[in-house]
């Protein structure tokens, strides 16, 4: 009775605007209870866990977490279920799934995600994205055994089933990014030596790499994934002329890549791959796609049966047997129309928005759509059915900022849903690792992606200053890069989104504070005889004023004058400078001024170049 006059005392409040709205739930991860009779929902705004029940379509428990989650694992009992809780030094709550409740928490490192259990249970590996690392835990002690390093940005992992390896898809490329060869990896950890076995590349121009998964049968890994055309101007859009969107499939037993697929059409794109699944038989691979709003199945054997009939490479004097468009099996990561009638895409309805998990559960698939709280169901063997939206709560009412992030998410709003903002921009409108020829600037004058923290806050925009805004970068952005026009309210929201940024606390601080090394760095940054403060000064570390510093590059005018960038987040974006040429930030102070004109560095002792990068890195 009591709680009864409680809500409708709290509807009233609501109405009467004296308590704002509940938060969003945002789901972002899911997995379903090992007796297939729900849905383990991590919500990543209403930090909770939430029980969808399958059989009456509704919400039954409900465990409030002390954070954003970002990923779930479930015990094989499915009494257990871990959730990472990214922050700079994060937690993974343990769930009692039974009383619905957290029973424990344990420690892990920066911006942890993809918890993993280990074959007996009794070990959790969990991914630290901004550590570079994966932490195993020991469940009985609650204790870290170790740390084993990865590549760049590790958000995701999948287990094989001897137990033996662990596979870390690392989100972005690691390298130069003015080299001929630009992707991010796959690092293979063998579990019993605990360390990075080995690193399997992707194709060039794969990046923002989201999910990887094991079939069941546990002969492929399954990696989704951006593919990017990075080495072409952006004169347009057509036939995935910028970025296009797949997976890549990898034979476990062989530990080898056998190659990229694309899921888009030829005319029509399937932007910003998130998250996969398999069918229980593993013959159907599913693929959400976070920006176009679709979700996609292909029928793997099938897959593989036609590839195999495509010659690995191509002999002189006889005719390809027409089995696709690609005679050979280097040509077929550019194929478009190689899935053709082995891939479906199923367009999610209007109140559908965002597909970021997928799970599938007695013949249906349900994908978990982050801005809509809604669930995308149906049946796989009535797939020219509309899928069903289920509401796991009362629908968002966005606020401006939180409809700017939806609009950089959408690939709607660019013409034959190629890409999204979030692209060429992942990680909350961070970088990709790659250089663009975008034609603001003239062409044959690639750029490094920039962080557009900070980017309303010191105009001018891009590395030349072409843009005398942020504000106006955007409008151009959705004109020049997606070629459309959105309304005033859409570039509105968006840039209230971008202006809300917050900056991400360096993984080199300790306790939030400086290191001893980066305390001494900083005077070394301030000193009159380094300079660095002069044109970066503390504050937004950036004067906003344009300088040749020495740094031009081949496409470049030789006395070009660039705009001093901010170094807040520089930690998280690499590879540096216009040109994406410095890899380290030794590289941007050494290799790259030889001749003191940026700085003077030359004079400095190993020692102290050492504290003046660890400061830079901590900022
Ligand atoms: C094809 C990749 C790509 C896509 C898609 C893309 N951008 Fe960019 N963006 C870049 C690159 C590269 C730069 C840096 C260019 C330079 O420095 O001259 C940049 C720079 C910017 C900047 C300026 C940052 C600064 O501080 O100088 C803004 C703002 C921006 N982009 C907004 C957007 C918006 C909004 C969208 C979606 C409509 C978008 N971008 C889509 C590649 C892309
Ligand atoms: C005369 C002004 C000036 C001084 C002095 C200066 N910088 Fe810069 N800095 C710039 C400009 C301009 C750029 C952009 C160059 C480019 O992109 O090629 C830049 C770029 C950078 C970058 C690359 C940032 C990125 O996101 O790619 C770093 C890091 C950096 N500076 C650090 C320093 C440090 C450390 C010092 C002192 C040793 C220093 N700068 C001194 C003007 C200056």
């Amino acid at each position: 009775m009591i709680n009864r006059q409680k809500a409708v005392l709290l509807a009233l409040a609501m109405l009467t605007g004296l308590v704002a709205a509940p938060p969003p739930l945002s789901p972002t991860a899911m997995v379903a209870s090992r007796d297939g009779k729900s849905l383990w929902i991590a919500c990543a705004t209403s930090n909770e866990v939430v029980e969808f029940q399958i059989e009456t379509g509704k919400i039954v428990h409900r465990v409030a977490l002390p954070g954003a989650p970002s990923g779930l694992a479930q015990s094989q009992d499915g009494a257990r279920l871990y959730v990472t809780l990214p922050a700079s030094v994060s937690q993974v709550a343990v769930v009692d799934t039974k009383d619905a409740r957290v029973i424990d928490k344990l420690t892990a490192g920066h911006t942890s995600a993809a918890p993993v259990l280990s074959l007996d249970g009794k070990l959790l590996y969990v991914a630290n994205r901004f550590n570079n690392d994966i932490s195993v835990l020991e469940l009985s002690s609650r204790r870290e055994l170790r740390r084993i390093a990865v590549e760049r940005e590790p958000v995701a992992a999948a287990i094989t089933r001897d137990g033996r390896r662990l596979l870390v898809a690392n989100h972005l490329p690691a390298g130069r990014a003015d080299a001929a060869y630009v992707a991010a990896t796959i690092s293979v950890l063998d579990l019993v030596a605990g360390k990075q076995e080995r690193t399997l590349r992707l194709p060039n121009g794969a990046g923002s790499v989201m999910d990887v998964r094991l079939s069941p049968d546990g002969r492929y890994a399954a990696v989704a994934h951006v593919l990017s055309r990075h080495q072409l101007p952006t004169t347009q859009l057509e036939r995935g002329w910028m970025n296009t969107n797949g997976f890549t499939l990898i034979d476990v037993q062989a530990m080898a890549v056998i190659n990229t697929f694309l899921l888009d059409g030829p005319l029509d794109g399937a932007a910003n791959p998130w998250a996969i699944a398999w069918t229980e038989d593993s013959s159907k691979l599913i693929v959400t796609h976070a920006g176009a709003h679709e979700v996609s199945i292909t029928d793997i054997p099938a897959l593989l049966t036609k590839y195999a009939r495509i010659a690995p490479q191509a002999t002189p004097g006889t005719t390809a047997e027409a089995v696709s468009v690609s005679e050979t099996r280097a040509e077929v990561s550019n194929d478009l129309s190689f899935l053709t009638g082995l891939r479906q895409t199923i367009p999610l309805g209007e109140s559908d928005r965002g597909p970021r998990s997928v799970a599938v559960v007695g013949g249906r698939i349900y994908a978990a759509n982050y801005f809509s709280d809604t669930l995308a169901v149906f049946e796989m063997a009535a797939m020219q059915n509309q899928p069903q939206s289920v509401a796991l709560g009362p629908k968002p009412q966005p606020g401006l900022i939180r409809q700017g992030e939806e609009h950089f998410h959408d690939a709607s709003l660019c013409m034959q849903h190629w890409q999204s903002c979030a692209t060429c921009h992942p990680g909350n409108a961070r970088v990709d690792g790659f250089n663009w020829d975008l034609l603001n600037d003239g062409i044959g004058n690639p750029k490094n992606t920039k962080n557009m923290l900070l980017s309303h806050k010191t105009p001018p925009a891009m590395s030349l200053g072409v843009r005398e805004t942020a504000e106006t970068a955007v409008r151009s952005g959705f004109l020049h890069i997606q070629y459309t026009r959105p309304p005033g309210s859409v570039t509105a929201a968006v840039d209230a989104y971008l202006n809300s940024l917050q900056p991400v606390p360096s993984p080199l601080l300790v306790n939030g504070e400086l290191s001893a090394a980066a305390k001494r760095g900083r005077e070394i940054y301030e000193s009159k005889a380094v300079g660095c403060a002069v044109c970066h000064p503390a504050g937004l570390f950036t004067n906003m004023q344009p300088y040749d510093v020495g740094t031009a590059s081949r496409g470049d005018k030789a006395d070009e004058k660039f705009d001093t960038p901010t170094l807040v987040e520089v930690w998280r974006t690499a590879p540096y400078l216009h040109d994406g040429s410095a890899v380290t930030m030794r590289d941007v102070l050494t290799v790259r001024n030889r001749k003191d004109r940026h700085g003077k560095t030359s004079q400095l002792t190993p020692r102290q170049l050492d504290d003046l990068i660890a400061y830079i890195l901590s900022l």
